[in-house]
């Protein structure tokens, strides 16, 4: 399976592009994340691009969240490994603490990419504007993107620090920024 495959089986269950472009925001950072670790980016990739794709099968029921896209992924012929990290990746039900570095990045990558595209925005969509102190700075403003969990950020840290997840999920996002409708 490449990313177009990954993509083309996202798009089979998600109708929202909105949530597509989450998808692929959160797979940009694990592929950098993959490959600043020495791990296989674009497996990492991959990860991230099918992690919510139950999201719209499930609806408002959080509880099934994870559950349901890794049936969906079994179902589809995806690898067991991948199927449980999706699955797994549902902090309320199986986290909040994780051990495997894969799993550790895909819930920082999940909420800081979240964290750097609404930084852009700020910045009239331009992801270049963004940098690493900005992203620190509106870490620290609680209300600025409520949604992105910091703590899911900040559990990183036994794999590299702040400003590095920063920086790696910048580069990510602007590898990117036309399907992210960035500039
Ligand atoms: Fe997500």
């Amino acid at each position: 399976m490449n990313r177009d495959d990954a993509l083309a089986l996202l798009r089979r269950y998600v109708a929202s592009e909105n949530l597509v472009r989450h998808c692929l925001a959160t797979a940009a950072v694990m592929k950098q994340i993959g490959a600043y670790l020495g791990e296989d980016a674009e497996r990492w990739e991959i990860i991230g691009i099918l992690h919510d794709i139950d999201y719209e099968e499930v609806g408002e029921d959080m509880e099934r969240h994870g559950d349901v896209g890794c049936k969906i992924l079994l179902e589809e012929g995806v690898d067991e490994e991948i199927a449980q990290i999706v699955r797994r990746h549902n902090h309320v039900r199986y986290g909040p603490v994780y051990e495997r570095p894969v799993e550790i990045a895909l819930q920082a990558a999940d909420s800081v990419s979240g964290l750097v595209i609404a930084c852009a925005l700020v910045k009239g969509g331009t992801v270049s504007d963004v940098s690493a102190k900005t992203v620190k700075k509106k870490f620290k403003e609680k209300s600025f993107a409520a949604g992105c969990d910091r703590s899911r950020i900040a559990a990183i840290e036994p794999l590299m620090d702040a400003a590095t997840l920063y920086e790696l999920a910048i580069a990510g996002i602007a590898g990117i920024k036309e399907e992210l409708d960035l500039r």
